[in-house]
């Protein structure tokens, strides 16, 4: 099938998720266009693929707005094929019960913004880019990690992403050709 892969990323870590999920769908021989929301003039209408893939990334409870622009503007097409969305968080590397309410917030928010609510929710891990923040951010994200027991040498990037489980989950999109009713 033809899929459509749209995601929003601000420091890259989703940028790598998504292109990672695209050449799992090619080795199970799906065609695959992977786009970044901030190319709007560029990007093709969901309506030329036979299903949509939306990917984003969580950074103060929100998700790039570029993203939600898309979606509101083709929620119509989105919803009529097989439709996804991946979010990536830090949140999504822990196990509390804070961090999954967290998540489910952002999610609903998202969903109220966008009009569009996915057929099937993964939550991905992210990272810690400490090379792409700039200095207050950087400190804020290593009192977070130190807060979190996550790692603090801010001299390198820790990536928390399991790409196992991002494999796992594009298969199941995959695998999944009919409008579904299933969240997980
Ligand atoms: C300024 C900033 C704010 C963030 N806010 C959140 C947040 O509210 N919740 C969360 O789980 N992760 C948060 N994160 C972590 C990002 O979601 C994570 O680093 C992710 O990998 C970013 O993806 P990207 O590189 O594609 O932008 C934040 C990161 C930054 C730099």
């Amino acid at each position: 099938m033809r899929v459509l892969l749209v995601y929003g990323s601000s420091e890259g870590q989703t940028r790598k998720i998504a292109a990672f999920a695209a050449d799992c769908l090619r080795s199970l021989g799906h065609r695959v266009i992977c786009a970044d929301a901030k190319d709007a003039l560029a990007l093709p209408h969901p309506g030329e693929f036979d299903a949509v893939l939306i990917a984003a990334s969580v950074h103060l409870g929100r998700y790039q707005p570029a993203v939600i622009r898309f979606v509101r503007q083709h929620r119509a097409a989105i919803s009529a094929r097989p439709n996804a969305f991946l979010s990536v968080s830090l949140a999504a590397a822990g196990r509390e019960s804070d961090d999954i309410a967290g998540l489910e917030k952002c999610v609903a928010d998202f969903e109220e913004s966008s009009g569009w609510t996915p057929q099937l929710i993964h939550h991905a891990a992210g990272a810690f880019r400490y090379s792409a923040y700039g200095f207050l951010t950087r400190w804020a994200m290593r009192y977070i990690a130190h807060r979190k027991g996550a790692p603090t040498d801010t001299a390198r990037d820790y990536e928390m992403t399991d790409w196992d489980d991002v494999a796992r989950f594009a298969g199941e999109f995959a695998s999944r050709r009919h409008p579904l009713s299933i969240r997980g």
